[in-house]
């Protein structure tokens, strides 16, 4: 699979199904009842999908919204400043469209060897192994699993004024945000991996 649309413009540093991806050490069958454990079933699928069609549009205000929030807290603003707590714009903005895409991708991709292998290089990359590689930038080198964890929630809660602008019903709009729900606690449970000695995990 390409990593991006030909028609897209390429997004830096965004490795998905190339091989400067990281490896995931987590087999298909992990990932099988990782999807079990958080209720993910085909169910869910065509609603993931439509989230998708929804938020298309929506990613970036999401994305600004969310970074926004980040930067209210001076203890979450740390991560993405310089090491002596300045704003680092070019990093902020050089990071940006990767995680825009993420939105789309979340409701978008398989979830198979690639998306396993992806998951874990956007993990590395909230840790000491691999934050700032991408960008060279200079900041603070870890962000801890705690505030990765704890701003899931926010993560999941906007989620649901995005997925209702586009005039679907109620129970469209619950599907969409449950599939998006399972799909976010999916991804993030992943991320936690490089943080944690794999028999604890
Ligand atoms: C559920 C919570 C979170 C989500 C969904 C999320 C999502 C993402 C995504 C998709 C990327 C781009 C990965 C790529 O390179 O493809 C990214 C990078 C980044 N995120 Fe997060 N993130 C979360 C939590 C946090 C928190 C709590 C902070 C800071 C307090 C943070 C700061 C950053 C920074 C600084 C980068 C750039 C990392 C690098 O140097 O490559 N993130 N995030």
């Amino acid at each position: 699979m390409n990593a991006q649309p030909s028609s897209a413009p390429a997004i830096l540093g965004y490795t998905y199904a190339t091989p400067d991806a990281a490896r995931s050490p987590l087999t298909l069958d992990d990932l099988d009842r990782l999807k079990q454990a958080v209720g993910l079933t085909p169910e869910d699928e065509p609603y993931r999908r439509m989230a998708g069609e929804v938020l298309a549009d929506q990613a970036e205000d999401m994305v600004t919204a969310w970074r926004a929030q980040l930067a209210e807290h001076p203890h979450l603003a740390i991560y993405s400043a310089t090491p002596d707590g300045h704003p680092n714009p070019d990093y902020s903005a050089a990071s940006k469209p990767r995680f825009v895409r993420w939105v789309i991708d979340a409701c978008t991709r398989p979830f198979d060897q690639a998306w396993l292998d992806y998951q874990h290089e956007i993990g590395l990359r909230h840790t000491r192994d691999k934050k700032n590689v991408t960008d060279h930038a200079k900041s603070t080198d870890h962000i801890p699993m705690r505030y990765l964890l704890a701003f899931t929630a926010v993560v999941l809660v906007t989620a649901r004024d995005y997925l209702a602008r586009h005039g679907h019903s109620a129970d469209d709009i619950d599907k969409m945000h449950a599939a998006w729900t399972k799909a976010v606690m999916l991804h993030v449970t992943v991320w936690t991996q490089p943080y944690v000695a794999l028999e604890n995990w």
